[in-house]
């Protein structure tokens, strides 16, 4: 199944899954106040990729109540759910793939939860290039997200992906954090770093474009 295929299996997934998204991931809010938390202080021009139902921002307008936040998501029902919170007015909606779609340019920052791990670490560098080509000099890229802990967990799981993909409904395909440095490294990211949250299969990655 090529990485196409695979997206539109990820577009129908969570498509079918919007009844009970924001109760399964109710648990994850401490996690996307961290990201929120970790912008620099004059953010304003932010790209959200995976924005799903849109959690993440609740807490984001809160400290950056005039930030102009793009989002970029492949389902459909996910984004008309988003479509109906109180700062939507604030958020330009793009329903489409990251692989597909156009990132625009000049953002402050670009952020993403739990969305980036279905990826192989080739797909992942094409990705990480277009995020690092979007972004404003000095710009920052912040990535919480699920994460492997051990080279053997990914290899497993990457395993499966190019193996078993017809019996999966969805796949978790996470790097280890060391995977997901290195690739933002090779983009020319530069203070790239990773910090605990408080999920042990989570991490948050920052990585800055420089000037
Ligand atoms: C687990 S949800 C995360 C939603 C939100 N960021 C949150 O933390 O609650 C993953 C989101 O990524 C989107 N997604 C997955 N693969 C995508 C792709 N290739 N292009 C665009 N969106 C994608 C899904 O549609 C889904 O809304």
């Amino acid at each position: 199944m090529n990485l196409f295929e695979r997206n539109q299996k990820q577009r129908n997934f969570f498509n079918e899954k919007i009844d009970s998204y924001d109760q399964v991931h109710e648990t994850y809010m401490e996690t996307k106040k961290t990201l929120a938390e970790s912008l620099d202080k004059n953010t304003s021009k932010i790209l959200d990729l995976g924005a799903g139902t849109g959690l993440e921002l609740i807490h984001l307008f809160e400290l950056y109540p005039n930030a102009s936040v793009t989002v970029i998501d492949i389902s459909e029902n996910m984004l008309n759910e988003l479509s109906k919170r109180n700062f939507s007015k604030n958020v330009t909606i793009i329903c489409g793939d990251f692989f597909e779609s156009n990132f625009g340019n000049d953002y402050d920052a670009v952020i993403s939860t739990s969305a980036l791990h279905h990826f192989k670490p080739e797909e992942k560098l094409i990705l990480y290039k277009k995020i690092f080509d979007c972004l404003k000099s000095n710009g920052l890229f912040i990535n919480c997200d699920k994460i492997s802990l051990s080279q053997e967990e990914q290899n497993n799981s990457m395993y499966e992906l190019e193996n078993n993909i017809d019996n999966y409904k969805h796949i978790d395909t996470p790097l280890t954090v060391e995977n997901e440095i290195n690739i933002l490294k090779q983009v020319g990211f530069i203070d790239v770093s990773s910090s605990k949250v408080d999920k042990s299969d989570y991490s948050l990655i920052k990585a800055r474009k420089g000037n």
